[in-house]
């Protein structure tokens, strides 16, 4: 695991844009990966001003890290956040876009057609954000590193997480999720986790410098060679070294 320390969020999304960057412009049919919350915005701004400005992505193909259970058009689903702040910005679609439905009566038919895809369409890059208790996904404190995508049950922390980042009360909040296991997670060609704020600095110091666990999600990257980590000065900031 490669930690590359920046100064803000700022830096932290532009630093993540060009690994995403990168990619698009290598990669023959890229498989790009993305994740939604607080923690991809300003990303997502600058992959919406390239491919306005002709970055290519005739030839990509988009995946989606997990979904929210609940109707299609919730304030909170990874598919609207997307269409809001990616595909209802830019003229030039994917050439495939993959997201999981989260509205399904039957999950387990859903993880079977998502897991194919994941089978056809290897990622070269998986972005993530990182939970306040060290989550990737939806997988919470416990889940073992094996796990392949599934139904997880939110901890209380993440769906306190959720009611502030969209704005709803607890009874309007999702309390499952579809999400990549962390197998998974850890199989992408790159694995780039970015991290900003003062509030995740626990989440950062179990990650870096704590045991490598389930107890602590996000430290199944500890051991991989292709996880990239992008940690602000204010998340970084409870890190006894640098
Ligand atoms: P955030 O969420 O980007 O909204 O902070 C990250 C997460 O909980 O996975």
């Amino acid at each position: 695991m490669e930690v590359i320390y920046v100064k803000d969020y700022e830096e932290m999304s532009q630093k993540g844009f060009e690994q995403i960057k990168k990619v698009m412009e290598t990669k023959e049919s890229p498989v790009v990966s993305l994740n939604t919350g607080g923690t991809p915005k300003g990303l997502f701004q600058y992959l919406v001003e390239a491919i306005n400005q002709g970055l290519d992505i005739s030839d990509a193909t988009i995946m989606s890290l997990d979904e929210y259970i609940g109707p299609k058009d919730a304030v909170y689903t990874v598919r609207n956040f997307m269409n809001q702040r990616l595909f209802n910005n830019i003229e030039q679609q994917p050439k495939h876009l993959f997201l999981m439905d989260g509205s399904t009566d039957d999950v387990e038919s859903e993880i079977k057609r998502y897991k194919e895809l994941l089978a056809t369409y290897p990622r070269d890059i998986q972005l993530l954000g990182l939970g306040t208790n060290a989550h990737l996904g939806a997988n919470e404190p416990g889940t073992p590193f094996d796990t392949t995508m599934f139904l997880a049950e939110h901890h209380e922390s993440t769906i306190q997480s959720t009611m502030k980042e969209y704005g709803i009360t607890r009874e309007e909040a999702p309390t499952e999720m579809l999400t990549l296991g962390l197998k998974e997670i850890a199989e992408a060609e790159t694995v780039l986790l970015l991290v900003s704020g003062k509030h995740k600095a626990q989440a950062v110091k179990d990650l870096v410098e704590g045991d490598v666990t389930p107890d602590c999600p996000a430290s199944v990257l500890r051991n991989c060679e292709n996880a990239v980590v992008i940690v602000d000065e204010d998340a970084a900031s409870l890190l006894t070294k640098e």
